[in-house]
């Protein structure tokens, strides 16, 4: 049985528990005494599966009855676009089409000024950062505003080494947060059944990485997903995702999921 399915089944049943031991003004995330949920994806390069998790951990905090803000940062603005083209699916109707949270592109260097006024309400922001070695000025402000830092890494020795960038400029940016944030890698587009995934995770481990527990696999069904809307099939691994986030997050933050 591979980890990720361990995960699955441990966080089912702790994240329900650890959330009931809060007290309620704690445990809803619409109060005032909880701060929301500020996740950013984030890498070195492109292609790694920033945008592809910013939408599906979107849809599932959405689902679970959240609010979110996705906020696109990224200039190539490929997450609104994704919307965009999802809304004119004619399949559906623009109800059913559009994603089910607000969506604003802000690719700035004044990102984590900013978005605290335009997210005042919502429980879960996600930020879709563009790439580092590109837009380094946006990155970094998003990297600023955000607490938890998600880096999504394939299981490959290439994808692992330019996580190292990430992290320095993580530690960089430390020096002017209010808060130190926390970060993980996000094993993404894993090979079920391969020995990749745990080697890989036990590379980021001993490099120092917080690693997630649930690992995302390869799959046509995210491969295919730009531009069309999210349906059911492929979310439960998001949800598990999500479900650590607001695991690892407790009890500062708290987001139903
Ligand atoms: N888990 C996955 N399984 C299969 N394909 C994936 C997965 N995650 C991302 N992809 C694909 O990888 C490509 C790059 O993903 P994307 O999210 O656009 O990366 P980034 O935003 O980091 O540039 C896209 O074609 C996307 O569909
Ligand atoms: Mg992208």
């Amino acid at each position: 049985m591979s980890r990720c399915v361990n995960r699955e089944f441990s966080l089912a049943y702790r994240v329900p528990t650890l959330l009931a031991r809060l007290p309620n003004s704690v445990r809803r995330c619409d109060t005032a005494q909880v701060r929301g949920l500020r996740v950013a994806l984030a890498n070195l390069k492109p292609g790694t599966g920033k945008t592809t998790s910013a939408v599906w951990l979107a849809h599932v905090f959405a689902q679970a009855g959240n609010s979110v803000l996705l906020v696109d940062a990224d200039p190539s603005g490929s997450a609104l676009e994704w919307s965009d083209l999802a809304y004119m699916d004619p399949r559906l109707t623009p109800s059913e089409a559009a994603f089910p949270f607000r969506i604003v592109a802000l690719p700035s260097r004044e990102l984590h000024r900013r978005v605290p006024e335009i997210a005042h309400a919502d429980d879960v922001v996600i930020i879709d950062t563009p790439q580092l070695e590109d837009h380094p000025g946006i990155a970094r402000s998003a990297l600023r505003y955000a607490d938890e830092i998600l880096i999504p890494c394939a299981p490959s020795p290439i994808e692992i080494n330019r996580t190292t960038p990430v992290r320095d400029e993580i530690d960089e940016v430390g020096a002017v947060r209010d808060r130190p944030a926390r970060s993980a890698v996000l094993l993404n587009r894993c090979i079920a059944r391969a020995h990749s995934t745990n080697d890989a995770r036990q590379a980021l481990e001993r490099l120092g990485y917080d690693v997630l527990g649930t690992a995302v696999p390869r799959l046509e069904v995210y491969a295919q997903s730009f531009g069309m809307p999210i349906r059911q099939p492929g979310r439960d691994v998001w949800h598990y995702v999500a479900r650590e986030l607001v695991e690892r997050c407790l009890p500062l933050h708290a987001a139903r999921i």
